[in-house]
């Protein structure tokens, strides 16, 4: 199975999250916006760990024949131990697994073991203490700006203070590790976000939702880099 490289970890990225797209003609979505975007973000909802229901490991399937990108799949699910396997076999490159489902070690360990980068991710109001000490063991961190669920939210500007925290330790101890941030991303809010310190931008209704997705993915990007002044 091909494995889409992720490129160099700690550089800026666009990952727009097609929850946010016309899911009758995602094809087309993800290709509108292919000139502008890194990472295609696929948020996996289960209808247990968060109060909604998205999509699952066929449709990763049928986008991989349409898209190079690299898939980070954001699974917010509570026993995604059932499905990394079915999500790599897909085609998925990440997956990232939330800290609060709990047996993090082993699901870190799984997620490796299958060939995928593994991304750890913690809901706005987790404290930072409980995904720090697996940072040396994973790709990305996921810090989420919003609480998961729905797309079109307003962004948590208090999670700031946690992506600071965050980028601090990961520089301070020299590891090879990417922040990014999930929720209410957009033009205003990105460049808070690389300031503290996020890398990997993910959003849905500031891309899909507008009426030119790629000029809006364009000017994410622009917008992003005023925040590494
Ligand atoms: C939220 C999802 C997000 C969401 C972002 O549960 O994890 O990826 O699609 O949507 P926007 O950018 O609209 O806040
Ligand atoms: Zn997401």
């Amino acid at each position: 199975m091909t494995v889409v490289e992720a490129g160099p970890t700690g550089a800026l990225r666009i990952a727009p999250s097609i929850l946010a797209a016309d899911f009758g003609a995602l094809a087309d979505a993800v290709a509108q916006i292919d000139g502008e975007t890194d990472w295609l973000h696929v948020d996996v909802m289960d209808g247990h760990f968060v109060p909604n229901v998205s999509i699952g490991p066929p449709v990763v399937k049928s986008l991989r024949r349409y898209s190079g990108r690299f898939f980070d799949c954001h699974l917010m699910m509570s026993e995604p131990g059932r499905y990394l396997e079915a999500f790599k076999q897909s085609g998925a490159d990440g997956c990232t697994v939330h800290v609060e489902v709990g047996g993090t070690a082993s699901l870190i360990a799984q997620a490796r073991d299958l060939g995928l980068r593994v991304g750890l991710a913690a809901n706005p109001d987790t404290p930072f203490e409980v995904v720090a000490p697996f940072l040396g063991d994973i790709d990305l961190l996921l810090l989420m700006t919003v609480f998961p669920g729905f797309g079109g939210q307003s962004f948590i500007a208090e999670v700031m203070d946690k992506v600071r925290i965050a980028r601090t330790e990961i520089d301070r101890h020299g590891l090879a590790l990417d922040v990014e941030v999930d929720g209410g991303i957009d033009e205003t809010t990105a460049p808070v976000a690389v300031a503290a310190g996020a890398n990997v931008l993910v959003a849905g209704s500031a891309i899909f939702a507008r009426t030119d997705p790629l000029g809006a993915a364009r000017a994410l990007r622009r917008a992003a880099l005023t925040g590494r002044g």
